[in-house]
Formats: C-alpha cells, structure tokens, sequence
C-alpha cells in the first residue's frame, strides 16, 4: 500500500530545472541523471566527495553518487568528516585533502553543514587562501566547481551565497557571504530526504520556517519575498506534520523540500535578522545545538518583541492568523502561534530546555554583537544589547 501510495505521489510530483543564480535540478529520483548531465558538462576526471559521518550514507545519496562516477570513470576520494555547525578547523582540514588530490570539481553530499564547508573549501582552494582568511573578511577570486546535493528541507544553502561557519577557539559563528558561494549546481531530490530522523525533520524545517517570518520582515524585503514566503510557510505547516508522523511520505517530503529552496531563495534577497542573530551566537557557544532547534526555542519570543514594535512589517502572518489586525497589542497571539509550532514539534520555547542558564546570557549576548551585528542591522526595528538580555532572562 506504501510503494503504491508513494508511486502515485512520483507520478503527481514534476521534476524542473530552476534557472536561479545556478542550476537547481529538482525532483524526486532525478539524482543519477542529474549528475550525469552535469559531470558531462564539467568534462571532469576528479572528484573530491564531502560529506559527513551518516547521513550520505544512511540516505543512500552516497552509493548512488559513486555508482555514477564509476560509471563515468572518474577518480574520486571522499572526506567523511564534517560535523554539524561545522568548524573552521574541519574545514581547513577538508582544504588540506583537497589540496593534496587536486580535484577538478566538489561534491558535496549533506545538508547545511556540509554544504557550507563545500562553498569555503571550493573557493579557498581556487583562490590559493585559508577559510581563516575568508572568514576574517576577504573575498575570495573564484571557486572550482561545485556540486551540492542537499539532503535536508531547511536550510535553502544550495540556492544561497552564504557559508555559515563557527570559529571554535572564539565561538564566533559568521554568516559569510559571497557570490563565489553559490554552488555551481544543486540537487534537491527528495526520495534523499526520506531517511531524515524524525527531530531532524522538525528542526530543518522550522530553520526553513524562520528564513520566511525574516527575509519578509527585514528591512530587506521585497513583494518577492514576502510572496515567495507565504507559498513556502503554507506548505511548511501542511507537510511537516505529515512527514514527522510518517517519514517515508515522499510527497510530503517533496513538498518540504520546495519549502525549503523557496526559503533560500528568500534569504539570498532579503537576508535574515534578530532570530538567526541570536540563534547563531547560542549554537556558536554550543555547537551540539541544532540550528532548526535553537530557532524553534527563541524565535516566538523574538518575534514577538518585534511584532509589538512593528506590526504592519508582518502582513504574511495575516495569511495564518486571518482576524490579526497588525495592531501592536497581538504581539502575545503572534508569539504563542510561534510557540504552539515549536511546541507540536517537542520544543519547549524555553533557554533551560536546551541546558541554558542566566549565567550564559552575557555571553550569548557579546556574541551576538561580535558576530551578527550585521543581521540586527536588518531588523525592522531598533533593538538594543539590554533588550535582547532582557528577552533572553524572560525566556531561562
Ligand atoms: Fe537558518
């Protein structure tokens, strides 16, 4: 009943091609001929694969990968070892490797993490730097190619031109952008995100929820944006609770995964501001906290606060809360819209559920300053270190 049920949903799904600032190749088993057009195209001989510890594997991305290069004949290695909230030193250690076997083209088979570290190690290694160099602000010339296939539904990076990477030694976590860091092309194949767990499902598309409430409120935002937003945010709240309770609905999947792109798409014009800002100081200081979760903790209260300031900058929510007046006093009904999300998904909007204390505040708040001052910069109204304390001390 499943595989009939899922084969129904392939022959429904249609496979495109998106024409964005690289080619997106996107549908459900499009995979192997994708990456054969592609490396046909690269006219390449070697590969350097990226990818994690499990995913590529579990999803099965990897084997169907490599079957293809062999097919091809073409040399690879593979490096296995980026982590989630990836490091600066990984990805130095990923830029030694490829300077040792000296590829003509990346792969990269994972989600954000792995893309991200693709994108520096791409144009690090065409550019003759370090990551350290980029991440202290220099641009680099260039990039070898590079191929991402995406196995999550959040973070929208294979559309994107930005790197998020974590400097461990300080904690600082930088959103580096550049428009070397497009990938050169981009696979979203959503029979690749099926294996997802079932946390990772919720976070990456609760990461994907909030790249939508914040590109269409920036002070970057767009009708573009905002129009693209609410397709993403409709589809996000009808499949993600199919696809938490059953895994394996392709369709649901599929759509997700559109949700996710569309969200990339958003932040690539419109940017993000005051969740992300925060949420990247919180998993800079503490890396085993997933990106998608971290937001669901912060995100109602912070958007909230911002609602209470600016109502009339969030007309998408009227999409979801039709009776919403954009009146500064429904900043509460905003909020706990929010937290009622994070909440279906197991998250308890609270700091002390993810092992946060009023002793990390202080912290959390320098970081946010030394790293993202740039996102706050976005935000639609003026919000100050003492506010963001003193929202931080409410939400212990
Ligand atoms: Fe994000």
């Amino acid at each position: 009943m499943l595989i009939e049920k899922n084969a129904a949903s392939l022959k429904m799904n249609e496979s495109f091609t998106l024409r964005y600032r690289n080619d997106i190749y996107f549908g459900s088993n499009i995979l192997e001929d994708s990456l054969r057009e592609v490396m046909k195209v690269l006219k390449c001989r070697r590969v350097l694969i990226i990818t994690g510890k499990k995913s590529a594997k579990i999803s099965g991305a990897l084997d169907r990968t490599v079957k293809v290069l062999q097919e091809l004949n073409i040399d690879y290695e593979h490096v296995d070892y980026v982590l989630p909230n990836p490091s600066l030193s990984i990805a130095e250690q990923v830029l030694d490797r490829c300077i040792s076997y000296k590829p003509e083209t990346i792969i990269a088979i994972g989600g954000g993490s792995v893309i991200d570290t693709a994108k520096v190690v791409s144009a690090a290694y065409f550019s003759n730097m370090r990551i350290i160099d980029i991440f202290r602000g220099e641009q680099p010339k260039g990039k070898i190619p590079l191929v991402a296939v995406n196995l999550t539904h959040g973070s929208g990076t294979e559309a994107d031109r930005y790197a998020v990477i974590t400097d461990e030694s300080t904690r600082i976590k930088k959103g580096l952008a550049s428009e070397v860091f497009y990938p050169t092309y981009s696979i979203d194949d959503p029979t690749l995100t099926l294996t997802l767990p079932r946390n990772q499902t919720a976070y990456t598309s609760i990461d994907a929820l909030y790249h939508c409430i914040e590109s269409s409120s920036s002070i970057m935002s767009s009708p573009f944006t905002r129009v693209l937003a609410v397709d993403s945010m409709f589809k996000i709240f009808e499949y993600l609770p199919r696809a938490y309770i059953d895994g394996s609905d392709l369709e649901a999947r599929y759509w997700l995964l559109y949700a996710s792109l569309l969200g990339g798409i958003c932040i690539d014009n419109s940017r993000t501001h005051i969740v992300h800002a925060v949420e990247h100081a919180i998993s800079g200081l503490r890396p085993d906290i997933p990106h998608g979760l971290g937001l669901a903790v912060i995100g109602p209260r912070l958007i909230g606060y911002v609602y209470s300031k600016v109502p009339d900058k969030f007309l998408i929510f009227r999409e979801f809360i039709p009776d919403l007046k954009l009146r500064s006093d429904e900043h509460r009904r905003v909020e706990f819209f929010l937290k009622y999300v994070s909440e279906q998904y197991g998250v308890e909007p609270r700091l002390s559920s993810l092992g946060l204390g009023k002793d990390d505040i202080k912290q959390i708040v320098r970081l946010t300053i030394e790293s993202s001052s740039h996102l706050l910069a976005l935000c639609p109204c003026k919000i100050t270190e003492e506010d963001i304390e003193k929202i931080l001390f409410e939400l212990v």
